[in-house]
């Protein structure tokens, strides 16, 4: 039987704000943040900038062209390519898989967080080991990962336009004009009291714009800058969903007439300003509140230490929190869309199967997974050293598999394909396809042949511990 062919985007449009749903998530607001304050500030954004315009252009660039050419999911996309590299779509395809049984846990965890800021005022939340008591606890974390998980299959099974390009075309810009607006009210806030020497303060959001912003090279050895590329990489890969296979199920939804080098620039420039924006409303924020030591807050950062701003900002805050915890609710639901959607495309195309059929067994099998993976903060609770030298539970694993390993891998094995056995042509003609002018062209030609694989590879070499 032959399966029938699966919807595409309206347009160009539908396209870009598709793809910059997936890309701007969990990675942009609660990632990028902790790991700008954790690195200098100014001296990671700097970085970052540079690696989205090479590295993250490079990436997003070849998994698109590759979706749109050969208008498959990853597992026969490869294989169309060239014969012989369907297993590098194998490969691909394992990614979202992984990362689709904790998605919807942490999907949960901020669906608790809006009704918490919706039926009381979110200081519960503000209270010494409240967040983990919640994921600790037996109960709760299921359900509320119950309701996202819902949402997301609900969205997918309607469909490529009717249920994803529509989500996406009414949440992004919503989205955006949200963060610009905290973004800017965070600038104007303002502390004054005493620090923990009893020493009298005051600290402004300018000040802590400063502080986002301006590199600090106070103290800068090789290794660290190091340390700082290698965490901009990774940040990169998860920021612009790149090689896991989400951006080639996009992009052989997109019809040959759209100017893919237009689309490209624009899903890269969203990405970037929401990364930079959700910096520039917790960073300040935190900094005003919380003054510099605050900033070390790492992960917990958007649980623990966002709640606790809110509540300093007094009765602005409760509002703030709300819109902040709904805005972060609708980006993280547009990536967990983009990375059922992989799922559902790769195996209706395995198994001609029907889209509202498989979303329903793939929506039982991850609900599934999922409540194995809220249980891993309890029944089963265990501590595992992972080669990084951190210590983790079942979802750090995941994420450790998916994000550490397998996607510099998976960069690596499809520059090597690009840049040395199909050629950078098999990418760019399809980019310039309709005559429009690649403007970026050489760029993408030594960044895949030469500067990625090299780079690829010593970020695998760290990832898997034989680079310390
Ligand atoms: N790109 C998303 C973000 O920045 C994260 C994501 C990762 C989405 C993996 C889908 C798959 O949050």
């Amino acid at each position: 039987m032959k399966h029938k062919k699966k919807g595409g985007f309206s347009g160009q449009l539908g396209f870009v704000m598709a793809a910059a749903g997936s890309a701007v998530g969990l990675g942009n607001i609660w990632r990028f943040p902790y790991l700008t304050a954790k690195d200098g500030g100014g001296i990671f954004l700097l970085v970052y900038f540079i690696l989205v315009i090479t590295f993250g252009f490079t990436l997003l660039t070849s998994d698109l062209a590759i979706g749109r050419k050969t208008k498959k999911s990853s597992i026969y996309a490869y294989g169309k390519m060239k014969k012989g590299w369907k297993f590098l779509g194998v490969l691909t395809f394992i990614v979202p898989a992984l990362i689709m049984t904790y998605y919807a846990v942490i999907g949960g965890w901020i669906t608790k967080y809006v009704t918490i800021y919706l039926t009381n005022s979110g200081d519960e939340a503000t209270k010494d080991g409240y967040f983990t008591g919640f994921i600790t606890s037996n109960v709760a974390p299921i359900a509320f990962m119950f309701i996202f998980m819902a949402i997301t299959s609900l969205i997918v099974f309607l469909g490529v336009e009717k249920g994803i390009e529509k989500f996406s075309k009414i949440i992004m810009p919503g989205l955006f004009i949200i963060i610009i607006i905290i973004a800017v009210y965070s600038l104007t806030l303002e502390f004054s009291g005493k620090d923990a020497s009893g020493k009298a303060v005051v600290r402004t959001g300018l000040e802590g714009l400063k502080v986002y912003v301006i590199p600090d090279f106070k103290g800068m050895t090789i290794q660290r800058f190091l340390q700082i590329l290698l965490d901009a990489m990774s940040q990169l890969f998860f920021s612009l969903s790149v090689s896991m296979g989400i951006m080639i199920t996009y992009g052989s939804y997109v019809d040959d007439k759209v100017d893919m080098n237009k689309s490209i620039t624009q899903i890269e420039i969203f990405d970037t300003i929401a990364a930079f924006l959700a910096g520039m409303m917790i960073i300040p924020s935190i900094y005003v509140f919380s003054g510099i030591e605050g900033m070390s807050a790492g992960p917990g950062l958007v649980f623990i230490s966002l709640p606790k701003v809110f509540k300093a900002m007094g009765l602005p805050g409760k509002l703030v929190g709300l819109v902040f915890f709904v805005m972060v609710f609708f980006a993280a639901l547009s990536s967990c869309i983009s990375v059922l959607e992989t799922l559902v495309a790769n195996c209706m195309e395995l198994f001609h199967v029907t889209r509202k059929k498989i979303t329903c067994i793939l929506t039982i099998i991850y609900t599934v997974a999922s409540v194995v993976i809220c249980l891993g903060y309890n029944v089963f609770y265990f501590e595992f050293k992972l080669p990084n030298g951190s210590v983790g539970q079942l979802l750090d694993i995941m994420d450790y598999v998916s994000n550490s390993f397998l996607m510099p891998l998976i960069s690596l094995l499809s520059a090597i394909l690009i840049g040395w056995v199909v050629g950078p042509d098999w990418v760019t003609d399809e980019v310039q396809k309709n005559g429009e002018k690649f403007k970026r062209k050489m760029v993408y030609r030594i960044m895949i042949k030469y500067v990625a694989p090299v780079v690829f590879v010593i970020l695998f070499m760290q990832s898997i511990g034989i680079l310390k």
